[in-house]
């Protein structure tokens, strides 16, 4: 979950701009940075333990000068965060500089076998054993291109590489297998990086690495090989030129633009992410095509992590309401559980916003090659998820870099709620067709911009919450209930648990005692959960009922209410109108505890380990 970059310019200086691709990958990883750099004949490197800003400060690195080098921030996997462990790591000759995102397997045994050699070994990672194995291939032959095919041949397990050579000037070489990597080509010089974000100043031409192959980036030209059983072939240059894609993001979309934090400013773009989502998919031929794979299979898996499998039980409800599908939402590595049944005549509903994610792909992977079709859905052209999926339907929400996910779910739910619309046209199932999803959804542009607008006095009266509290629903309400449990424990660091309802009187009541806060989403398919808010009352809880204002409910004095923009009892409108409140709580109660909402502690935004 490390964030790599390397780059060759033509001309200048590339420091400035590794380091700011550096700030846009942070989210992957903030426990150390270091970038190396040639110059004079000689690799240049700086690291240090702590975030990019405290490097700057600290580290010297502006006064690298060069037109080629490397950077890499950190997530911890082998060895503690520190100053000898942050990347790059060299060889004992200092001649190559590794950076590396994924995690080496046969570690153990590398270490030992190079250590046997009398290689001296001086960090505890896995990416140093690969600079020390470059540097015995690379000392019996000529050819650093032989020589990291075959260290690669040794490598068990992921990675994304970025590699220099003091004797090859000019040369980044890269190599990626299980980990993201992809190349970016642009005029004054060319990049490598495990996102587009980090690269977007250099060129949003960019070709997605696949895995297994390696290679190398000049300034003035690529060249792209691939492994093979029995060493490596060349992928042809005019194989290379047909995989650019150009992407739509621009560097001030991936900058904060005078916001405090990336949080904020994408929970602000949420108006403007959704209907994007929504006017790019509405017609999109892709999304038909999805909705009949669906309408016709005998088994619907839905399969993400994180906030995107709270998107799709989001799905998985609308599916089953509106096209009468049933659907099995999987936590993506729990996939195993479910292969037995897995067959030709299912479908797959993978979600990720990133298209990376370790688990979601394992889990696409496995079913597919149990004759599974996949329809993917991600925020990322050219992301991985995007490449194996049979059908990709894209969410618009542009580059999001907060760790916490926000506009990329109500993107997702968007686009899931067409889909969902869009399956029970095409099983006939519903009155008005797809209009039932598409009118409704026509209008989420101003939804979201007054959930927002009326969320944020609410959220900065109640910043101030301490301890545990529960966050019920019932429903729909359940699964959003989910996602704002998700974003208040892992932004605000309070303990917060959802729970359905009706089933908290099964056991989690007992903890409520005078003061508790509980939280209900109440959405218009469960009234009933009133009744839920007058247990939790009478039992002395701080209860805090968030409704869409039309809905009535009869609640006693003494719970708050909390109301937001009409739904006119619509479900489809309600997780725009109720998730935002809880993204806003989330945010400034982690600000009023003074933590950084863009960089919770022990997170990574992608998680692309196991
Ligand atoms: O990129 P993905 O959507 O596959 O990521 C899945 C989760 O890691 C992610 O949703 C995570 O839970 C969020 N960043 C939490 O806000």
């Amino acid at each position: 979950m490390c964030g790599i970059i390397g780059i060759t310019m033509r001309r200048g200086n590339a420091t400035p701009i590794i380091v700011e691709g550096l700030r846009r990958l942070e989210y992957r990883g903030y426990d150390s940075v270091g970038v190396a750099l040639q110059s004079g004949g000689r690799v240049e490197i700086r690291k240090a333990k702590g975030t990019i800003d405290s490097f700057v400060r600290k580290a010297s690195v502006m006064s690298l000068r060069g037109q080629t080098g490397i950077g890499h921030t950190r997530w911890a996997t082998h060895g503690p965060p520190n100053d000898v462990n942050a990347h790059p790591h060299t060889d004992c000759r200092g001649e190559i500089a590794v950076v590396h995102n994924g995690v080496i397997r046969n570690y153990s045994s590398l270490r030992e076998e190079l250590a046997a050699r009398g290689h001296r070994i001086i960090s505890d990672t896995d990416t140093e054993l690969i600079a020390h194995l470059l540097e015995e291939e690379a000392s019996g032959t000529g050819s650093m291109v032989d020589a990291l095919a075959r260290t690669l041949s040794r490598l068990q397990g992921s990675y994304a590489l970025a590699i220099l050579y003091s004797r090859e000037p000019g040369r980044v070489y890269f190599a990626k297998m299980h980990s993201p990597l992809i190349l970016a080509l642009g005029e004054e010089g060319n990049a490598v990086a495990s996102d587009i974000t980090a690269v977007l100043d250099v060129s949003r031409r960019i070709i997605p690495l696949n895995d297994g192959e390696f290679g190398w980036i000049g300034p003035e030209g690529v060249e792209i090989y691939r492994l093979t059983p029995s060493g490596y072939t060349r992928v042809p240059p005019r194989e290379v030129e047909s995989r650019v894609k150009f992407i739509e993001w621009t560097p001030e979309a991936a900058s904060k633009a005078g916001y405090p934090h990336f949080m904020i400013k994408e929970i602000y773009e949420q108006p403007q992410a959704v209907m994007e989502t929504f006017n790019g998919a509405v017609d999109d031929p892709a999304l038909a095509e999805a909705s009949r794979l669906i309408a016709g299979a005998r088994d619907v898996l839905v399969v993400a992590a994180g906030t995107s499998y709270h998107a799709g039980l989001v799905f998985s409800y609308h599916l089953y309401r509106l096209a009468r599908r049933h659907s099995i939402p999987i936590i993506a590595s729990e996939y195993k559980q479910y292969s037995p049944a897995v067959g030709e005549d299912t479908v797959v509903v993978a979600v990720s916003q990133s298209g990376e994610t370790y688990d979601t792909l394992a889990a696409v992977r496995e079913y597919q090659s149990l004759g599974a079709r996949i329809v993917g859905v991600t925020n990322v052209v050219g992301s991985a998820l995007d490449r194996i999926s049979d059908i990709t339907v894209y969410t618009r929400a542009g580059p999001e870099i907060g760790v916490a996910a926000t506009k990329t779910y109500l993107a997702q739910v968007t686009v899931l709620t067409l889909l969902a619309g869009y399956t029970g046209e095409a099983r006939g199932v519903l009155d008005r067709g797809a209009r039932e999803v598409r009118e409704p959804l026509s209008r989420v542009h101003e939804v979201v911009n007054d959930a927002i607008r009326s969320s944020e006095p609410y959220a900065k009266q109640l910043a101030g919450l301490e301890g545990s509290m529960y966050i019920l629903g019932r429903g729909l309400g359940s699964h959003i209930a989910r996602e704002a449990a998700l974003k208040v424990k892992e932004i605000a660091y309070l303990h917060a648990e959802a729970y359905p309802a009706g089933e908290s009187k099964h056991g989690p009541i007992a903890l409520v005692e005078p003061g508790f806060p509980v939280f209900i989403v109440a959405t218009s398919d469960s009234p009933e959960v009133a009744g839920n808010a007058i247990e939790m009352h009478s039992r002395g809880g701080r209860v805090m009922v968030t409704k869409p204002a039309d809905m009535g409910l009869e609640i006693p004095r003494g719970i708050e209410v909390l109301d937001l923009p009409p739904s006119h009892g619509d479900p489809v409108l309600e997780p725009f109108i109720l998730a935002p409140f809880y993204q806003l709580l989330a945010y400034y109660a982690a600000v009023k505890r003074g933590y950084d909402p863009d960089k919770p502690r022990n997170l990574a935004k992608t998680v692309t380990v196991e």
